[in-house]
């Protein structure tokens, strides 16, 4: 290797370290992100720190809004704050393009709030604000580089506050894609399974625990079913792998000396077929089979979700968790990409690496270009 090829190696594995290792506390400091600074995207690494210093746990997303409304109209897109109902009623979906028009050849979106666990919650590093960034940094060189029209009718770009269901009927895509940014590790998205959500619930009859006989112990029937669906199996496809199972939840009784009248679990299913029936069919009779006392019903469900991927350079990847793709109607191309790794967001080991984020630029850039010289 060159001198100044070592060089330049060793300064980018030492900004990529800084970043990682930063963001291990519990707050980044300004100085990871001056030991870091990239030379290529100038606006990339302080637009990453703004967004996420800004707290925006799903709910509440008012400031993290008005900063990136803020931060688009000082670059001159025309930006329009979509209110979003619910959470603490200040919310807002960000939509900005260039010039006058908002019907644009490119939707690129992604989300702003960070999800809460039960007990951890990320900071959005990875999910989704890496992409955010990303996404405008890609935009930003872009128009640098005169690969988008300055008057418009190109990209636009959609940061939603929540979730894109709330946007089909202001921004279904009429132009020929739309490019989402979830954590994909730099990969270029074929698809991502389904999702059943089962609930499952047991009555039984209240008594003292010493007295088991004239009771119904409400627990016992649901452990009994949760055991026998935890061995039931789950339709597979070549495409989407393995369909699996999540026991999420479970709650019930009152005290350890009282027979409990009541418990309930949920679990959350990931969809590897279109077979949604025949997954329900399977789990009704793994659990009644086991417990003909527990009730299940399944609140909501949604097959497999297959993604375009039709643009070279790309390693692809199916994934394991839901998005809001499939809710965004409209007669266009779909792409999912983003920086980072989903098995480090939401917790507090979300980091990212600023050579992904820059990574994540050059891709966003070239997956506009490219649906655009279409
Ligand atoms: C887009 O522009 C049209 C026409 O000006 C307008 O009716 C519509 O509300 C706009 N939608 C958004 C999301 O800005
Ligand atoms: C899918 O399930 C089969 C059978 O249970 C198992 O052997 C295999 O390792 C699983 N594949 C993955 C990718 O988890
Ligand atoms: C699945 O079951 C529901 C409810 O029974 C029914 O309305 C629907 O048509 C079924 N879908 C398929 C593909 O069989």
């Amino acid at each position: 290797m060159k001198p100044l090829g070592l060089i330049l190696s060793l300064l980018s594995a030492s900004f990529s370290l800084a970043i990682a290792r930063c963001a291990r506390h519990s707050t980044i400091t300004r100085s990871c992100y001056e030991k870091a600074t990239p030379q290529q995207f100038p606006e990339l690494l302080e637009l990453h720190k703004s967004l996420v210093e800004i707290p925006s746990v799903s709910d509440s997303e008012g400031a993290v809004g008005r900063f990136l409304q803020d931060y688009l109209a000082q670059r001159g897109y025309t930006v329009y704050a979509q209110p979003v109902e619910g959470g603490d009623g200040d919310r807002h979906n960000i939509f900005a393009y260039l010039g006058g028009s908002n019907r644009t050849q490119v939707l690129v979106t992604s989300h702003i709030d960070t999800r809460r666990g039960t007990e951890l919650w990320g900071r959005g590093t990875v999910d989704a604000k890496g992409s955010v960034a990303a996404q405008i940094a890609a935009v930003e060189s872009l128009r640098r580089g005169h690969g988008i029209a300055e008057e418009g009718g190109d990209v636009a770009l959609l940061t939603a506050a929540a979730a894109w269901r709330r946007l089909t009927t202001s921004v279904s895509g009429d132009g020929r894609a739309v490019i989402f940014g979830e954590p994909t590790e730099g990969k270029l998205a074929r698809g991502h399974k389904g999702i059943l959500s089962v609930s499952l619930a047991a009555a039984g009859k209240a008594g003292h625990s010493g007295y088991p006989e004239p009771g119904a112990n409400a627990i016992d029937t649901l452990v009994r079913g949760l055991a026998s669906l935890q061995l039931a199996e789950l339709p597979r496809s070549e495409e989407f792998g393995n369909t699996t199972l999540n026991v999420g939840v479970i709650q019930g009784g009152v005290a350890d000396n009282v027979i409990p009248a009541q418990a309930s679990a949920s679990a959350l299913v990931r969809l590897a077929t279109d077979r949604v029936n025949d997954t329900i069919a399977i789990i009704e009779r793994a659990v009644h089979e086991a417990s003909p006392g527990v009730q299940t019903e399944f609140p909501y469900s949604q097959g497999p979700v297959p993604i375009d991927y039709d643009v070279e350079g790309f390693e692809t990847v199916i994934l394991n968790y839901g998005t809001d793709i499939p809710n965004l109607k409209g007669n266009h191309k779909r792409y999912l990409y983003g920086p980072g790794s989903i098995h480090v967001a939401h917790s507090d080991q979300e980091h990212l690496d600023v050579s992904d984020l820059e990574a994540a630029v050059q891709d966003y850039s070239t997956l506009i270009s490219k649906v655009l010289t279409r």
